[in-house]
């Protein structure tokens, strides 16, 4: 059996575009997930793409039988980390939840890695841990701190890891600083399938121009931006899912951890992606001007230098591309429901 990548959460959105590009850089992956966001024909999908399926174990990352079995069975030589919930209202609901799914998951799964010997990690970190940014763009060094349960259970995630790498420098850790991931796999196969009204921007977009939805509610017109709209850093999924790579080629061969932000490192407001999304597929999309959404910061925007640099990756696909993509993905999810 070929080196074998341990993808948790690897059925869900950013996971399963992670699966793609391993497996057509010629990894063999192995998607341990639970399928509490996302469903098992995805590795079907991913399957279609690539040639041959993923292996694919359903399991909670806080098992540790069924963890131990997983690095008993397959030559795993490094683990990317998606496993984890990620809706900031939610997580107001149910702290603890997230806390025991994201912080203790995380826990269980080092532990896991610790017996197994397997020391090499890639973890989902997001740039909630920047919180209120004192400036843009916002590099690595920035201040952390959070403003909910979900960003505080993503810092406790990055400080253990952080402690784990310092007492013991045999682990190489990346904490990947994702922006707002967007968009879907070319094929219109995989992307986004988020449960209920979305909460972000793009899949409302996209509903809208689906007709699920008469108009989209601009959260916002008096930023101090450059149209008063909030100011986010899009990046498409599949670049993102290119920068795990880097990120393992990084770990390999630097032979140490890295804290990085994976971003475009250019800021686009809500009525410049809905100018871009009608440009890209000729769809209007009706708005409507709502008061701003608490919580919400004006601007936010990656350094991208770091990955530049150690990594030797960036983002390439435009923001059109974005677009483009998640229109063809929300299609195929609106043919499917018919
Ligand atoms: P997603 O919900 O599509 O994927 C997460 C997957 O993890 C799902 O398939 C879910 O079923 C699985 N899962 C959750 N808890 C589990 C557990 N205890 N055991 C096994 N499987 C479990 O989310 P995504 O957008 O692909 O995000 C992946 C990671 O990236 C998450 O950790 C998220 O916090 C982080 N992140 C996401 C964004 C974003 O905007 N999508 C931004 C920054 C960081
Ligand atoms: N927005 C609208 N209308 C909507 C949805 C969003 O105007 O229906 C605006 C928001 O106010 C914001 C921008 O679009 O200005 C982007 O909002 P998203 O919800 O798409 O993304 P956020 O940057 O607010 O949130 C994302 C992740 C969070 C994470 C946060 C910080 O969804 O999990 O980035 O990294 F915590």
């Amino acid at each position: 059996m070929k080196n074998t990548i341990l993808i948790t959460g690897g059925t869900g959105y950013i996971g399963s575009h992670t699966a793609v590009e391993l497996m057509l850089a010629g990894w063999d992956v192995v998607v341990v997930d639970n399928l509490c966001n996302s469903e098992r024909l995805t590795m079907e999908r991913v399957a279609s793409i690539c040639g041959q399926a993923p292996h694919f174990v359903q399991g909670d990352i806080r098992d540790a039988v069924l963890l131990d079995k997983v690095f008993a069975s397959y030559p795993i030589s490094a683990v990317m980390h998606f496993a984890g919930l990620k809706s900031v209202g939610e997580s107001w609901q149910q702290a603890a939840h997230y806390l025991d799914n994201n912080v203790g998951g995380t826990a269980c799964l080092v532990a896991a890695m610790e017996r197994a010997g397997v020391r090499r990690l890639v973890f989902s970190s997001s740039a909630t841990v920047y919180g209120q940014p004192d400036a843009v763009p916002i590099p690595e060094s920035a201040p952390l701190r959070t403003t909910n349960p979900y960003g505080r259970s993503k810092l406790l995630c990055e400080d253990m890891l952080r402690e784990l790498q310092t007492a013991d420098n045999r682990w190489q850790i990346a904490l990947l600083r994702y922006f707002n991931p967007v968009g879907a796999h070319a094929s219109g196969l995989i992307g986004e399938k988020p449960s209920g009204v979305p909460n972000n921007l793009m899949p409302y977009i996209t509903q809208v121009a689906a007709g699920k939805h008469p108009f989209l509610r601009v959260f916002g017109d008096d930023y101090p931006t450059v149209d008063g709209t909030g100011v986010r850093d899009y990046i498409h999924v599949v670049d993102l899912a290119k920068g795990h790579l880097a990120a393992l080629r990084y770990l390999e061969q630097e032979g140490k951890g890295i804290t990085v932000n994976l971003g475009t490192g250019s800021g686009v407001s809500v009525l410049q992606l809905v100018a871009a999304f009608t440009q890209a597929t000729g769809i209007q999309i009706p708005y409507q001007i709502f008061p701003r959404r608490p919580g919400d910061v004006a601007s936010c925007y990656a350094a991208t230098d770091l990955a530049r640099e150690a990594l030797d990756w960036r983002a390439k696909l435009s923001v059109g591309a974005m677009c483009a993509d998640a229109w063809r993905w929300e299609n195929l999810v609106k043919n499917m429901q018919e």
